[in-house]
């Protein structure tokens, strides 16, 4: 299958290939997706054989708004509909308990809830429309691989396995939405994403997180959480502290191959780099850093292949908990010790 590129202004002729049943990437604010129209169970099964992914793991419906969540979800709550005023279309997918029947076990692994998510991007919202129904949409990477921030990544994973790409540029915010739940008895974030605790907690109270506290044993509610994830070839390692950077160095040119460094700019710029390292700057800020996380963990794995990543771990609250989440994912929960 030969993998089309289309610009935002050709969505009419992606949206034609969703309609037949083929698979199109989408961009989105957070990572590009993979799409298949979410009422044709023969299009949504291909979405796990082309990502490569378990098929136990439920996919996020992705909607147009309020009215197409209607269509599917029992009606809303009163805390379901703050949530939509507030924070849609954005990086917040709502968990809501669904009406029996209306969704296919490929979209939901079975499970009598499903996850809506309202993306803040006009091009895929227009796709959507297009279409006339919503559509699945896990990150379109290979399972296990980092989530892709550009058309390109997308295209190097999946080409010749599915029909087209939207190219609508870079994904601004580079981590994938907050996952919230809200059929649990208090509202649950099984996923941390830009939109925080902190933004969650004045429009609906106290909310709750899961994401801290996976261990090996537990079974995690969102199923894909219980995967190795984000993973590059090489190890990851975490450096705590600003201060560390220092000995992680003086280690890392202690070694035989060659090791990355991802850090903000005034980190890099602080510190002497040995020949055997290769920077990757993760931009001025926390927001950068999210921004550029996964394309540099991309970065050393395509173009410039080393052993060992070293990368800047930072607190692990507001923003910071979801880079955190992805980051000691991709790390195997490995930090740096000096
Ligand atoms: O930002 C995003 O959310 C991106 C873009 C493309 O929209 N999509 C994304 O999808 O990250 P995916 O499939 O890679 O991650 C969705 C997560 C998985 O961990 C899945 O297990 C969980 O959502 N999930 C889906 N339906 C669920 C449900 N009914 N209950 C609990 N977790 C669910
Ligand atoms: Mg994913």
């Amino acid at each position: 299958m030969e993998t089309q590129i289309f610009k935002p202004d050709q969505i009419e002729a992606a949206a034609a290939l969703l309609k037949a049943g083929q698979l199109v990437s989408f961009p989105t604010e957070t990572v590009y997706g993979l799409g298949a129209d979410a009422t044709n169970e023969a299009a949504v099964k291909q979405v796990y054989a082309a990502k490569g992914r378990p098929s136990d793991n439920p996919l996020i419906v992705t909607v147009t708004g309020q009215a197409m969540v209607e269509q599917y979800a029992e009606p809303l709550s009163a805390k379901a509909q703050a949530l939509i005023d507030a924070f849609w279309p954005g990086s917040l997918t709502l968990i809501l308990n669904l009406q029996p029947g209306k969704l296919s076990k490929a979209v939901t692994g079975g499970l009598s809830t499903a996850a809506f998510r309202n993306p803040a991007n006009q091009t895929t919202l227009a796709l959507i429309q297009a279409a006339g129904v919503p559509i699945v949409g896990p990150s379109a990477n290979t399972s296990g691989k980092p989530s892709p921030t550009l058309a390109q990544h997308v295209y190097h994973d999946l080409k010749g396995k599915i029909a087209g790409i939207v190219d609508d540029g870079p994904a601004q915010v580079g981590v994938e939405s907050t996952i919230l739940d809200l059929t649990a008895d208090v509202p649950t974030i099984l996923r941390p994403g830009a939109v925080t605790e902190e933004d969650l907690e004045p429009v609906i109270g106290t909310v709750r997180s899961t994401h801290h506290k996976v261990g090996k044993t537990e079974v995690p509610k969102a199923p894909g959480m219980k995967y190795k994830h984000y993973a590059p070839n090489a190890q990851v390692y975490i450096v705590d502290h600003e201060s560390d950077w220092p000995a992680a160095l003086a280690w890392a040119q202690a070694q035989a191959y060659p090791v990355g460094a991802m850090a903000l700019d005034h980190v890099l710029a602080a510190n002497q780099l040995p020949a055997n390292v290769e920077a990757y700057t993760l931009g001025p800020d926390l927001a950068s850093a999210s921004h550029r996380l996964f394309a540099g963990l991309r970065h050393f794995d395509l173009e410039s292949p080393v052993k060992g990543i070293l990368t800047q771990g930072f607190a692990d609250s507001g923003l910071g908990a979801a880079y955190m989440n992805r980051l000691n994912k991709s790390a195997g929960q490995v930090h740096f010790q000096r």
